[in-house]
C-alpha cells in the first residue's frame, strides 16, 4: 500500500466516505448500511475503470494533472482492474458505492495522484457515464442471443416448411399453415426486439462527462476528448439534463418488456402445445419437470416460468417510471434506485432467452397432431369462397355461400365441407365443380397462400432466407 499522505486536515483514510470531510461526525453505522449501493453497482466496476482512464488522460492533456500523475493512475487503474480480474482484489463491501471503491483502493495504491482522479468529476457524470458504458457493453451480448435465438427458429422452420398446422384466431381455426410459418412469425418479434435495442443504443452514444455534479465545470475539462477515448459519438448537450436523465435505462426495461412479452407469448404456445389435447410438441425430458404426487407428469415448468417472470421485468418496469416521475433537475438521490431494477429485468431476459433457445432445441414436433389440427374446424371455408371468386363470384356472395356449405355440414353432421357431396355443394351454387375437393385440402389451401409472407413453402423458404440473412455476422 502507497503511503497515505497527510495534507493538512485530512487525515481520515482512503476508506472514509468521499464527503466526510465537512462532517465532524460519522454517520451511523445503519444510515451507511442504508445508503450504500455497491453490492449492486460493483457489476460496473470494469467501466468505472475505463471512464476514470479517459478522465485522467483528458486532464492530462489539458494540462490539469501532469502527466506523470496520469502515467501513475493510469498504472494504477490497470492494476486494480487486472486483480480485480484475477480474483486477487475483491470489493470492499463496506464501500459507498463502486466509484469510491475504485478510487479509494487507486489512492491506497499510488498515493497522492490518486486524490487527483476525481477532479472536474462528480459521481453525478460518473454514474451516468458509468450505466452508459455498461449498457454500451453488455446490450451487444444480449442482442447476440437474440440472434441465436432467431436462427435457431429459423433452423427449426426449415425443416418444417411443409409441416402443416392450423392458423388459429381468437383460438378458434381459421386458416391451415405450417410450424414453418408460426415459428417464422416468433422470430420476426425477436428482429424487432434486436433492432429497438440497436435504436435505444443509439441514444446514449453520447458522453455524459464533464457535467460534473449539475453544473458543468469552471477547469478547461475537454469533453468531446474524453468522448472519443470511450469511443462515443458526441457529447451530451445539457448539465443539468446529463446527470438527470435516466430515460435509457427506461427505454431499456422498455424494449426488455417487449422481448419478455414475445417469450411469454411463445411460451403459452408452448404450455398448450404440449398439453394431451393438443399434443403438437414435446419438450425433451432435459427441460421438462416431474410431480411430487403424480407419477405420470412431465410439465412444461420452463415454459411456465419464463412467463410467470414476465411480471418480475414488467414490474421492473413500473418501478423506475414511479421513481423517476416527480424528480425535480437535477440529480437526486431517488436515481441510485435506477440500477436495482435495470440489472434485474436485464439478467432476467438474458437468462430467459438460454433457456428458451435450449427449451426449444430439444423439442420434437409431432407432425401427425399439427395436420390432424387442421382438421374438424372449417379451416378450409375461406378458400371455398376464394373458389367462387375465381369464377367470378363478388367476394361478399362467395362469403355467404361458403358460410351455407359450413351451415349444412353443421346440419347434416359432418365435420368439413368436403364430407358434403358435390350434389349437396352444388345444390348450394352451381358454380362448384369436381375440383373444389382437391383445393380445398389444408395441403392445397395452405401451397395456394403463395402472397410475400403467406405460409406456402415458397414464401416461407424466403423468410427464412431473410432470417439467415439477418443474423449473418450477429451470432
Ligand atoms: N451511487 C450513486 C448513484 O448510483 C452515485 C451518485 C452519487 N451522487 C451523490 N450525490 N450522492 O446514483
Amino acid at each position: 500500500m502507497a503511503e497515505n499522505k497527510s495534507h493538512g486536515t485530512i487525515t481520515k483514510d482512503n476508506h472514509a466516505a468521499l464527503w466526510h470531510g465537512r462532517f465532524a461526525e460519522g454517520p451511523d453505522a445503519a444510515a451507511v448500511e442504508f445508503e450504500t449501493s455497491i453490492h449492486v453497482d460493483e457489476r460496473m466496476a470494469l467501466d468505472d475503470i475505463r471512464g476514470s482512464k479517459a478522465h485522467a488522460a483528458m486532464l492530462s492533456k489539458q494540462k490539469i494533472i501532469s502527466e506523470k500523475e496520469n502515467e501513475e493512475i493510469q498504472k494504477g487503474l490497470d492494476s486494480i482492474e487486472q486483480d480485480l480480474n484475477s480474483g486477487k482484489l475483491s470489493i470492499d463491501y463496506s464501500a459507498e458505492d463502486i466509484h469510491s471503491f475504485i478510487e479509494a483502493t487507486l489512492t491506497d495504491r499510488i498515493g497522492e495522484s490518486g486524490r487527483k482522479l476525481h477532479t472536474g468529476r462528480s459521481r453525478n457524470d460518473q454514474i451516468a457515464l458509468d450505466e452508459r458504458l455498461y449498457l454500451r457493453r453488455v446490450i451487444p451480448e444480449l442482442q447476440k442471443q437474440i440472434a441465436s435465438l432467431i436462427k435457431t427458429l429459423a433452423d427449426i422452420a426449415s425443416k418444417h416448411k411443409d409441416s402443416l398446422l392450423t392458423g388459429y384466431t381468437h383460438m378458434q381455426h381459421a386458416q391451415p399453415g405450417t410450424l414453418a410459418q408460426h415459428l417464422c412469425s416468433w422470430a420476426w418479434m425477436l428482429v424487432r426486439d434486436y433492432e429497438r435495442l440497436s435504436d435505444s443504443l443509439k441514444r446514449i452514444a453520447l458522453s455524459p462527462l464533464g457535467s460534473g455534479a449539475l453544473a458543468g465545470s469552471d477547469l478547461p475539462l475537454n469533453r468531446e476528448y474524453v468522448a472519443e477515448l470511450l469511443n462515443f459519438d458526441g457529447v451530451t448537450q445539457n448539465s443539468l439534463d446529463s446527470v438527470a436523465d435516466r430515460d435509457y435505462c427506461i427505454e431499456f426495461i422498455s424494449d426488455f418488456s417487449l422481448i419478455q412479452m414475445h417469450l411469454s407469448r411463445m411460451c403459452e404456445e408452448i404450455v398448450y402445445w404440449s398439453t394431451t389435447e393438443f399434443g403438437f410438441v414435446e419438450l425433451s425430458e432435459k427441460w421438462s419437470t416431474g410431480s411430487s404426487i403424480m407419477p405420470q407428469k412431465k410439465n412444461p415448468d420452463f415454459a411456465e416460468l419464463i412467463r410467470g417472470r414476465t411480471g418480475r421485468v414488467y414490474g421492473d418496469l413500473m418501478n423506475l417510471l414511479t421513481m423517476m416521475k416527480a424528480l425535480p433537475m437535477s440529480y437526486d438521490r431517488d436515481m441510485q434506485e435506477d440500477k436495482a431494477p435495470l440489472f434485474d429485468a436485464l439478467d432476467c431476459v438474458q437468462g430467459n432467452i438460454i433457456v428458451f433457445e435450449a427449451m426449444i432445441t430439444s423439442a420434437n414436433w409431432n407432425k401427425e397432431k399439427m395436420a390432424a389440427s387442421c382438421e374438424g374446424g372449417f379451416a378450409n371455408a375461406t378458400d371455398v369462397a376464394d373458389y367462387l371468386v375465381c369464377k367470378g363470384m363478388p367476394f361478399r356472395t362467395a362469403h355467404g355461400v361458403a358460410a351455407q356449405c359450413v351451415r349444412l355440414a353443421i346440419d347434416t353432421g359432418r365435420k368439413a365441407i368436403e364430407e358434403l357431396t358435390l350434389s349437396e355443394i352444388k345444390s348450394i351454387s352451381p358454380l362448384f365443380e369436381e375440383d373444389l375437393f382437391a383445393k380445398i385440402t389444408p395441403q392445397a389451401c395452405m401451397r395456394a397462400r403463395k402472397t410475400t409472407g403467406a405460409p406456402s413453402p415458397e414464401q416461407t423458404e424466403k423468410q427464412i432466407a431473410s432470417l439467415f440473412a439477418f443474423c449473418e455476422g450477429k451470432i
